[in-house]
């Protein structure tokens, strides 16, 4: 189970401080499960998680099976909220260097830029190879997704035929709107559903996520079991609860003028992860004139490159760092019997162990440089703890977004830079 440590704030902000927000976060937590605050109509995230499959995840695991038998690649075709989901949990779980392990299906993600070498470079890794798409994108309009998928499209209809590609074309959109619903029907394509009360940021628990995870290799039901779980666990209305901890420390850091969070892993896995999370904080607090930057760093990697700004640049930040439990399976450091690097004073000691010191001298170097530290403990890396992570931080982030007064899920400013490509495209309607 997650555990939020609020102890590294202390010199930051008080008890009394913490317990003058009660009211508040009891109030958001309330708005957020009652259905009464702005953005109600997108709360369908909250009821994703299931202990038991439904008919959907069985269609998934039927989908997902298919391409496993038949494919050497899925290529997961999306966006922003329909993208960074499951490329998290499929980094995270499965290793960044999933796609060179043998027996899963190698899965690339397009869709999600407009650079022309990135799409030349998938190409190439396509040629020869089987391969299945999965459409993802809610409004079916979205240009990088909507360029790749024709694309793509294709590609599968010169390589297998027309009737045949569409074996190969798996779409997930809303479950009546939109250009790729009409499209996927009349077409006859295997369609999966986003549904129309989740946004993007939120469907991670959907077929959104689950079926490039289960394409990956991933067991979808433990992910749900862990997300059940973690919607259990977290429905406490008190400070017992860590997701009140999580928004309370870090709303309480922000009215002191910690107006960035550097999300921070000791695991490289989690990067993608740490993307997510920077879209579901950024997108649903970043509005208004308010909102904490939300900004990812991987240590020990990046402590020496950011470490130094971190210890002694601007103190306008805090650090929340994700830990979790250690391998099970322990990776000891060897003796060298000439010493050269003199690294013998660690031998017969695990690799988990030099890491552990390294966070703890860390977490005090960082705290002793006025840089206050959240610490979210999470079970040892499996396919429940990743759902559970997902819920932590999606009903933090709907409470957090509360407290600071803002909807947590609208996104009007993204329309700006589209409307503006748009125009120069001469896209019509778009007149200037
Ligand atoms: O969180 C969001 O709502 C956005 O990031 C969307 O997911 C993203 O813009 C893609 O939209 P769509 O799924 O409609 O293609």
């Amino acid at each position: 189970m997650i555990s939020v440590d609020i102890s590294n704030l202390w010199g930051e902000v008080s008890l009394p401080d913490l317990l003058s927000l009660e009211q508040e976060v009891f109030a958001a937590h309330k708005l957020l499960v009652e259905g009464k605050g702005p953005g109600n109509e997108y709360l369908g995230w909250l009821n994703l998680p299931v202990f038991e499959p439904t008919s959907e995840m069985k269609r998934i695991r039927a989908a997902a099976n298919y391409i496993r038998e038949t494919c050497d690649v899925l290529v997961v075709v999306g966006i922003g909220g329909s993208y960074l989901g499951p490329r998290a949990a499929i980094e995270l779980l499965k290793g960044q260097n999933h796609n060179l392990r043998r027996g899963d299906p190698q899965i690339f993600f397009a869709g999600n830029t407009l650079s022309t070498r990135a799409w030349q470079e998938l190409c190439q890794l396509l040629e020869g190879k089987d391969f299945a798409i999965n459409i993802i994108s809610k409004s079916g309009t979205t240009t990088e997704p909507a360029i790749a998928t024709r694309a793509l499209k294709w590609m599968l209809e010169r390589k297998y035929g027309a009737e045949k590609a569409k074996k190969h074309i798996f779409v997930t959109t809303d479950p009546v709107r939109g250009a790729l619903r009409q499209m996927a029907s009349d077409a006859g394509y295997e369609t999966f559903v986003i549904p129309h009360d989740v946004g993007g940021r939120y469907s991670v628990l959907s077929a959104v996520g689950l079926l490039p995870m289960a394409a990956a290799g991933i067991d979808i039901q433990e992910v749900m079991i862990g997300a059940a779980q973690a919607k259990r666990d977290l429905s406490l209305f008190s400070f017992e609860n860590p997701a009140w901890l999580y928004a309370a420390g870090r709303n309480l850091l922000y009215r002191r003028g910690k107006a960035l969070e550097l999300l921070c892993s000791y695991e490289p896995a989690f990067g993608y992860f740490a993307r997510w999370w920077q879209q579901l904080f950024g997108e649903s607090e970043g509005k208004d004139g308010k909102g904490i930057f939300p900004c990812t760093a991987e240590f020990t990697a990046d402590l020496h490159s950011l470490g130094q700004m971190i210890q002694q640049g601007e103190r306008n930040l805090f650090e929340t760092v994700v830990r979790f439990a250690p391998c099970r399976r322990k990776t000891l450091i060897e003796k060298d019997y000439r010493d050269l690097d003199g690294l013998n004073y660690l031998e017969g000691k695990s690799l988990d162990f030099v890491e552990e010191q390294a966070f703890l001298g860390t977490l005090s170097a960082h705290t002793d440089g006025g840089v206050p530290v959240l610490l979210v403990q999470a079970d040892e890396i499996c396919d429940r703890a990743v759902g559970e992570l997902f819920f932590f931080f999606e009903l933090s982030c709907g409470i957090s977004a509360y407290l600071l007064g803002v909807n947590p899920f609208n996104q009007p400013g993204v329309e700006h830079y589209k409307r503006n490509m748009f125009q120069l495209l001469g896209k019509p309607g778009y007149a200037r």
